[in-house]
């Protein structure tokens, strides 16, 4: 049931600090910190290649931990959406590693690509939220989400608990590789830990995206722009826009707006820019300005030294708390999500079942 929410969707956001924390206790040990895990039949450091598949925004999840496996555990990871994936035929190699990720664990395309990698002799690993789903079945390793279950058609809720175990996922990558020491590994874990506690403070901006997404309301299109783990939500931000409020919404790479997207920058299409104040924060501000100058309107996601260092007028600054760089994903989806709930709320439309849309694609 909805509680007192009004939409599935809406409880669903607000449920993501309890959530991903059961999540986070079932990989991580706290009282150590280090990360927990069932014993995996391979070993990371004879891991010379990942590939992760998925669909929507299970795929964004996979890009986002892409940049995690890469940065902390030095592994080459390719990314795609399993539609591709499989017809492609791409060259896997017994002893490469396939990982999986699907709240439902019934999507057709996943599936596919899923015996189609058994088949070619890679380990395969996936990341669930329905443990009794046909991929749970049929992969090797299954790590669970434990996002309890999604009823709004827009995954919410269990795309922060895929991130939360691709996140401990990729620290024991680090670790089996050398590439963390333990003390790195206690650093990571604990800004893990900090995520519940972290996604629950961002949840207190809800007003100030209430009235936000008013103005987006008028909008027929919106440009989300990001940077490094950012930009993978840029395209997670512009599909559950889509997807709820019919709004037309494009995510691009922050550095890619001059090959192309600037063209459209006028005083009507509001740019939502996502951009934690980390390794590649003065880049996306370079983006920015390329914006502003051409009279665009900003809607910059930020923390606090973000914000003072920006010196860009912005529309509306969001301010999320401050936190350590890698893990950011988990709480700025957050003003992400309510941004296209609000909207959609506004604009009227079946949040939690919207158009054309099935909770399980199960047909390719
Ligand atoms: C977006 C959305 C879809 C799903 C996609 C994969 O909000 O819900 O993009 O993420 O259909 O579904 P699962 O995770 O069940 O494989």
């Amino acid at each position: 049931d909805k509680a007192n929410y009004r939409h599935f969707m809406a409880k669903e956001i607000h449920e993501q600090p309890e959530v991903v924390g059961h999540t986070l206790a079932r990989y991580v040990d706290m009282a150590s910190e280090r990360v927990l895990l069932p014993k995996l039949p391979f070993d990371f450091k004879d891991i010379q290649r990942i590939s992760i598949v998925a669909c929507g925004t299970a795929s964004y999840a996979g890009y986002v931990a892409k940049y995690w496996f890469e940065r902390l555990g030095r592994v080459p990871v390719e990314i795609d959406v399993a539609s591709e994936f499989r017809y492609r035929e791409a060259p896997l190699r017994k002893g490469d590693l396939a990982i999986f990720i699907s709240q439902s664990g019934e999507t057709a395309d996943t599936l596919a690509a899923l015996r189609y990698a058994k088949a070619a002799g890679a380990y395969t690993l996936s990341v669930i939220n329905v443990p009794t789903s046909t991929i749970a079945r049929e992969s090797e390793t299954v790590l669970q989400t434990l996002a309890g279950p999604e009823i709004g058609v827009a995954s919410t809720k269990a795309f922060t608990c895929q991130l939360m175990v691709l996140a401990a996922l990729a620290v024991a990558a680090g670790k089996a590789r050398g590439e963390l020491s333990d003390a790195d590994e206690a650093k990571l874990v604990h800004g893990l830990i900090e995520i519940p506690r972290l996604m629950a403070q961002a949840l207190t901006i809800e007003p100030q995206i209430e009235k936000l997404a008013r103005e987006i309301s008028k909008s027929k299109d919106v440009l989300y722009l990001g940077r490094g783990t950012s930009y993978p939500l840029a395209l997670e931000g512009a599909l559950k826009l889509k997807e709820i409020s019919y709004i037309h919404a494009e995510g691009y790479a922050a550095g890619e707006l001059k090959h192309g997207p600037i063209a459209l920058i006028d005083e009507n299409m509001p740019v939502v820019v996502i951009a934690p104040h980390d390794r590649v924060f003065e880049k996306t501000v370079s983006n920015m300005q390329e914006v502003a100058a051409r009279g665009g309107n900003i809607i910059l996601m930020t923390d606090a030294k973000g914000a003072a260092e920006a010196t860009i007028e912005s529309l509306v600054t969001i301010i999320l708390p401050d936190m350590a760089a890698t893990f950011t994903p988990m709480v700025y989806a957050i003003p992400v999500q309510l941004l296209a709930y609000h909207t959609a709320v506004v604009m009227g439309t079946d949040v939690d079942q919207p158009r054309n849309l099935a909770k399980s694609v199960t047909v390719e």
